[in-house]
């Protein structure tokens, strides 16, 4: 029997609820699996509705695998499916650490620019054409590559060409992109700066490549020990090395370019933070000096919001072709319209306004966080250019840092433990701390807190 007894004739839309009440039966077992149903023409006789009605909601629920029809047998319930198999819990998210005061990474969300966005987003929709917004080319609309590319020639001294620039979800899509071009070239090892971001490590271990770490010291990643290995690329951050904030040697960069050219392999330069240098203009980009093998990358994520997924990536010609491919394999291009408001951002000065506000802000939280070490830390030795989103404190030695981190996340701060960022075991103990993402009052908070945590640790 088919547990309907009526439909509402008032409410009309009976085929719609007899195929709603069907269906329903079926979920919660009133109908059982391979229960037989009345033929067409007795249900709407028992119903008193048209016989179509009731051949239309067993068409639907056949064709939703609800009900079977067997020739000879009628109109069956179909046999349950097997329950789902789980699926395996994905690893941890490497980019969604502990949100708090002195958390690094992470601009002030309260500065984003809203209206200078908004009226670039209006403009941009306004603007395009109808055809604008079908499938573009996966590099991104042209309007918004020849904006980056002018953008990074003029600001980074880069030497980009429109047509080598990739519009990416953020230096994270960019490394997947060049992970996945390097690996179809045979590359199997990347050599990564120790300490250096978990972030990047995640992206490029993800796509199967085995990382070797290479030392950083005052004046950056040490050439002698990357020839050592036999990396097919490395990936670096030259402006501003994350974690320790140094600035790679003039040296060192022409070092790194005559490895590069002498092994075939690839350098990836991590533009991290390059927008903000508080004591002198930030150093020109490695790309700028050897195009040839140099893979720059860098987002909207300090700058702006982590939250927009807009970077972009440019690509020595000889790796352009695998990079596009890469990148219409993911996802056949960005989404278009909020590129080109970034592109009408970027042209109407407004992304510049807003990096001279944010410069201006952070070098004063910069200098409040400095203070309040020098007042309630003084054993803490600060060490890094001024520059970029956070800064490093060395710790006595012997001091767990990994345990300050997780003691200081359960009082509500968020700094990170040097220890984390490490590949080798060596080195002083420290903690990362972010002053972008909070004003001087809740910074001098934070190291008051900071302070205690050591203090009972
Ligand atoms: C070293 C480094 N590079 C780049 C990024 C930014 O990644 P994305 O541009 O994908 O947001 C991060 C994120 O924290 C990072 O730590």
């Amino acid at each position: 029997m088919v547990p309907i007894s009526a439909l509402d004739r008032a409410a009309g839309g009976l085929g719609a609820q007899l195929t709603a009440a069907l269906r329903d039966a079926v979920a919660d077992g009133r109908l059982a699996p391979g229960a037989r149903l009345p033929s067409t023409r007795e249900l709407a006789a028992g119903l008193r509705v048209s016989r179509g009605v009731v051949v239309d909601a067993y068409e639907q629920l056949i064709a939703e695998g609800r009900l079977v029809a067997r020739r000879g047998a009628g109109t069956v319930v179909a046999p349950r499916a097997s329950p789902p198999v789980r699926a395996p819990e994905p690893p941890p998210v490497a980019y969604r650490p502990v949100d708090g005061p002195l958390r690094p990474g992470v601009p002030d969300l309260s500065m984003f620019p809203r209206a200078a966005w908004r009226r670039a987003y209006e403009t941009a929709l306004a603007g395009a054409p109808h055809s604008g917004l079908d499938y573009g080319p996966p590099a991104g609309p042209v309007r918004l590559r020849e904006e980056l590319a002018g953008y990074l020639n003029r600001v980074r001294a880069a030497r980009a060409e429109p047509a080598r620039v990739v519009v990416t979800a953020g230096v994270a899509q960019a490394l997947s992109l060049l992970a996945a071009a390097l690996r179809a070239r045979g590359v199997r090892e990347v050599a990564v700066e120790d300490p250096g971001s978990v972030g990047v490590r995640g992206h490029l271990e993800g796509h199967g490549l085995r990382l070797t770490g290479v030392p950083v010291d005052a004046d950056g990643l040490v050439p002698a020990a990357l020839a050592a290995t036999g990396a097919g690329a490395v990936v670096l951050t030259p402006a501003h090395q994350f974690p320790t904030g140094v600035v790679l040697a003039p040296g060192r960069r022409a070092e790194l370019i005559a490895w590069a050219r002498r092994t075939g392999a690839l350098i990836v330069e991590d533009d991290y933070d390059a927008e903000f240098r508080y004591d002198r203009d930030p150093v020109g980009c490695l790309q700028g000096l050897a195009p040839d093998v140099v893979a720059h990358t860098g987002s909207v994520s300090k700058a702006l919001a982590p939250g927009l997924r807009i970077g972009w990536l440019v690509v020595p010609p000889a790796r352009s072709g695998s990079v596009l491919a890469a990148k219409e394999a993911a996802d056949l291009g960005g989404p278009v319209l909020e590129q080109l408001a970034f592109a009408e951002l970027i042209a109407n000065g407004g992304y510049d306004r807003h990096l001279r506000a944010a410069r201006r802000e952070h070098r004063r939280r910069r200098d409040a966080l400095l203070d309040a070490l020098a007042t309630h830390l003084p054993q803490a030795r600060v060490t890094g250019i001024a520059a970029g989103l956070h800064l490093v404190v060395e710790l006595p030695p012997g001091t767990d840092d990994h345990r300050v981190a997780q003691d200081a996340a359960r009082a509500g701060i968020a700094p990170i433990a040097l220890r984390t960022l490490r590949l080798s075991a060596s080195g002083p103990p420290g903690l990362v701390l972010g002053y972008a993402r909070d004003d001087p009052s809740t910074l001098r908070a934070a190291v008051l807190t900071l302070a205690e945590v050591l203090r009972l640790d």
